[in-house]
């Protein structure tokens, strides 16, 4: 059994703050600091450029792309870290649309962050005329499934509304149709259990600064299933992702398996900060962690509905089929959202309308939830909210 009062114990969290964002930004692991002040003085100020092979930096990108594989049932040495998300997502929709060359169609939903839309509609604009993004409902993705399509590109948790989609019926369903999946686990990687290679996925990447909490900037992780890897070709061939990088060759000439979806030099200072936050994820089961969430966010829920009936449930009622994270839709959310902020609740705003808090057991108890909705009810119940000042949008929301 996880022990969630020691890895609580193992985050810094300021006084006074319930932290309901972990899926936006992870906080602090306390060690972190001291691993990166060590990092900094004891490898890169005596070490200087030795400390690549001294003190392993070039290591570090699978070294952690295996721990985070734990956590998403991947296999060894089939995750690697690096760039952002979005680099990734480029990465693996460009290499899934070479294994189905004859298909011209990428297929997502409306449901999927906008980002991976983006990075997906850039490429396929490069590739040519003949190439589409199609994007539907989510409900509607089943039914889109067809053999004109060469891609299905999901995020499994939507980022507003925490929904779920089942990715073994998905992937099965695809992979019946000829189609190569592209899976975005942000919202899944330790939110909830991921079993890449028992759902037979093809591609899959995420991000490590919310749930797994890496810190703000933290690298993005690519799955590349061990069946593929020796196949795909890499569109973004940095040269760090060549077969021999210090052979300085002309050619490129893709690395092994996934060490060739590598790019460039990989940010050491922040993969120490997240090598920190893997220390506590090694200390937690993930059915453990689902369990734990599953309660927390059943009784955020049903204490919220009881007191403030002006919110209204954005996420599924059903646990099984929402991720670690519980939205709540209220016209005047940005407002109430500043209004618990300003209180101590720290929570977020997607628009138009979503007020979104996250669950993550590794430091957020019951007793943090119950005092959460003391506070969201006075806010609610006296329109604490209804002042100018919380109604000034910030940059980031
Ligand atoms: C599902 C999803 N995909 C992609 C991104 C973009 O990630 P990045 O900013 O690291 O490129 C995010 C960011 O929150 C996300 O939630």
């Amino acid at each position: 059994m996880t022990d969630f009062a020691a890895t609580k114990a193992m985050f810094s969290l300021p006084e006074g703050i319930l932290y309901l964002d972990g899926n936006s930004l992870g906080p602090l692991p306390k060690s972190a600091t001291s691993r990166v002040q060590e990092m900094l003085t004891d490898e890169w100020g005596q070490m200087l450029i030795t400390g690549w092979n001294k003190a392993g930096w070039m290591g570090l990108p699978t070294g952690l792309g295996d721990r985070i594989g734990r956590l998403i049932g991947a296999e060894q040495g089939s995750v690697v870290t690096g760039d952002t998300l979005s680099i990734k997502v480029y990465q693996a929709v460009a290499a899934a649309l070479e294994l189905n060359p004859t298909r011209k169609v990428v297929l997502s939903d409306n449901g999927n962050f906008p980002s991976d839309l983006y990075m997906a509609d850039g490429l396929l604009r490069s590739l040519g005329e003949e190439y589409e993004l199609r994007v539907v409902d989510p409900e509607d993705v089943a039914a889109a499934i067809t053999e004109e399509i060469a891609v299905l590109m999901l995020t499994e948790v939507d980022y507003r509304s925490g929904r779920m989609h089942d990715m073994k019926a998905l992937t099965e369903l695809a992979h019946a149709n000829g189609v190569v999946t592209v899976w975005d686990l942000a919202h899944s990687a330790g939110a909830i259990p991921v079993d890449l290679a028992g759902c037979n996925a093809d591609f899959a990447v995420g991000c490590t600064y919310k749930y797994l909490n890496g810190g703000p900037g933290a690298p993005a992780f690519i799955y590349v299933a061990p069946r593929l890897a020796e196949t795909v070709r890499p569109a973004l061939s940095g040269w760090l992702g060549h077969e021999a990088p210090f052979a300085f060759d002309l050619d490129y000439r893709p690395g092994n398996g996934i060490e060739r979806m590598r790019v460039g030099t990989p940010p050491v200072i922040q993969m120490t900060a997240l090598s920190a936050a893997m220390d506590i994820w090694d200390m937690a089961e993930m059915t453990d962690v689902r369990a734990k969430s599953i309660e927390l966010t059943e009784l955020f829920i049903s204490r919220v509905e009881a007191t403030c009936p002006e919110l209204k449930l954005a996420s599924p009622r059903t646990p099984e089929l929402r991720g670690s994270q519980v939205s709540f839709r209220f016209e005047e959310g940005y407002a109430a959202m500043q209004a618990l902020i300003a209180r101590g609740v720290i929570g977020d705003f997607r628009a138009p309308d979503i007020m979104r808090f996250g669950f993550t057991p590794l430091y957020i108890d019951e007793g943090d939830v119950i005092k959460a909705t003391e506070i969201l009810t006075d806010v609610m119940q006296n329109k604490l909210w209804d002042t100018p000042e919380y109604k000034v949008r910030q940059r980031v929301t």
